[in-house]
C-alpha cells in the first residue's frame, strides 16, 4: 500500500510520510523517527521564509537534519511580499529535498500575515507566490491544502485552486479533507479524496485523520486514486508506525523511546524551550497508556528536564498498560 512516490525525479519509498508539525517535528523528533525508519519522507515544520534569512540553518533545530534523515521537505510560510529569491537561496543551503508551501494553516496570527491559508484564499497573491518559488526553486515543490472555506461555491473555489497550483508548476498536493472552519472538530471528509484526484493531473497525498494501515483498510474506496498518505498526530503517540507499517522488526520500549526523545530534545534545545517540547511531545505519548493522564500531568508540571526525566522513570517504573490505538480526540 502506497510502496513509492516519485515527484520531479525525488523517489519516496514508502509513499507514506510523516506530517509537519508545528513545535513537534523539529531535529530531535525526526531523529528518532529516523532511528525507527520507513517514513518516506519528514517534513520540517512550517518555517517563516523571513526568519530563515535569519536564522543559522545549519544549527538550528528547525533546520538543521541529521546525516542519517534520508528524505525532508522544508515546509515554508510565505507571504505575498516575500522575497522568494532570496529565501530559496538561503534555504539551498541546507539541500532540501524538497520545498513544501503551507497553504492550510487557519490560526489568526498567520492569516493576518497573508499567509497560508489566507494566502490560499487569495488567488492573485497565490499564483504570485506560487510562481515566484517555481522560479526560484528547480527541485521538487509540492504544496500543503484544506479544502477552502466551506462558504457556497467552494468545489468552484477548490478547483480554481488547483489548477492554479498545476498552471504554476508544482509537482504535488497534500490534501487534509477539512474546511478551514471545521479546524479540528469534524473527522476529515476522506470520501472527497476521489472527487479531488479527479480534479487535478497532480499526485494527491492523503491527510487527515489516518490512524494507521487500518483506516485505509477499512474505507480502501477512499484512498484508491490518491498517491501516497501523510500521518500526523498519531506518528507523535506512535513514533514507530512507519516501521512497523514497513513490516520492519521493530522494538517497542515505551520508557526507552521517552527518554530517548527527552535526551535529543535538551542536547537540540536551550533549557527552557526543551521543556516546552518535552510537554507537547508527552501530551502526545501519553494516550498509549490507560493512566497516561499521570504521565501527562507529571511532565506538564516538571520544573526542569530532570524533574522530567525523574517523573517519567516513575511512572515507567510500574507495567503500563496500553490502548489497542490511541485515542487522539481533543489533540
Ligand atoms: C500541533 C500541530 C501542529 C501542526 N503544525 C503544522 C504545520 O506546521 N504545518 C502544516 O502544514 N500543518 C500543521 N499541522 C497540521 C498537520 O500537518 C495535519 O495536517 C493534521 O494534523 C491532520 O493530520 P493528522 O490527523 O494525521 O494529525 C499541525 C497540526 C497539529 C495538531
Amino acid at each position: 500500500m502506497f510502496s513509492s512516490l516519485t515527484i520531479r525525479g525525488l523517489s519516496l519509498k514508502p509513499a507514506r510520510f510523516c506530517a509537519p508539525l508545528a513545535e513537534i517535528t523539529h531535529s530531535a523528533f525526526r531523529r528518532l523517527l529516523t532511528d525507527f525508519g520507513g517514513c518516506g519522507a519528514h517534513f520540517t515544520e512550517m518555517l517563516s521564509g523571513r526568519k530563515l534569512l535569519k536564522e543559522d540553518l545549519q544549527r538550528s533545530p528547525y533546520s538543521r537534519r541529521a546525516p542519517a534523515e534520508k528524505r525532508l521537505f522544508y515546509q515554508l510560510m510565505l507571504r505575498p511580499d516575500d522575497p522568494v529569491d532570496q529565501i530559496i537561496d538561503r534555504l539551498a543551503t541546507v539541500g532540501p529535498d524538497a520545498i513544501d508551501l503551507n497553504l492550510a494553516c487557519y490560526a489568526p496570527v498567520i492569516r493576518r500575515l497573508d499567509a497560508c491559508s489566507q494566502l490560499f484564499e487569495n488567488l492573485p497573491s497565490l499564483i504570485r507566490v506560487l510562481r515566484a518559488t517555481r522560479r526560484a526553486w528547480p527541485g521538487p515543490l509540492t504544496v500543503k491544502i484544506r479544502l477552502g472555506s466551506a462558504a457556497a461555491g467552494n468545489e468552484a473555489r477548490f478547483v480554481e485552486r488547483l489548477r492554479a497550483i498545476e498552471d504554476s508548476g508544482v509537482d504535488a498536493i497534500t490534501l487534509h479533507t477539512r474546511f478551514f472552519e471545521d479546524k479540528f472538530k469534524r473527522r476529515s471528509r476522506h470520501e472527497l479524496f476521489a472527487w479531488a484526484t479527479a480534479q487535478t493531473r497532480l499526485p494527491i497525498i492523503a491527510n487527515g485523520d489516518i490512524l494507521g494501515e487500518g483506516t485505509l483498510t477499512e474505507h480502501p474506496a477512499h484512498f484508491q486514486s490518491v498517491a501516497g498518505i501523510m500521518i500526523g498526530r498519531m506518528a507523535v503517540a506512535r513514533p514507530w508506525l512507519f516501521a512497523a507499517w514497513n513490516q520492519q522488526p521493530v522494538t517497542i520500549d515505551h520508557a526507552e523511546i521517552w527518554r530517548r526523545l527527552h535526551g535529543y530534545i535538551a542536547a537540540d534545545f536551550p533549557e527552557n524551550i526543551a521543556l516546552r517540547r518535552i510537554r507537547l511531545f508527552t501530551k502526545y505519548y501519553a494516550r498509549n497508556f490507560h493512566f497516561g493522564h499521570t504521565l501527562d500531568m507529571a511532565i506538564q508540571n516538571a520544573p526542569s528536564l530532570e524533574a522530567m526525566h525523574a517523573r517519567a522513570g516513575d511512572f515507567f517504573a510500574t507495567p503500563q498498560a496500553l490502548f489497542r490505538e490511541p485515542c487522539l480526540q481533543g489533540l
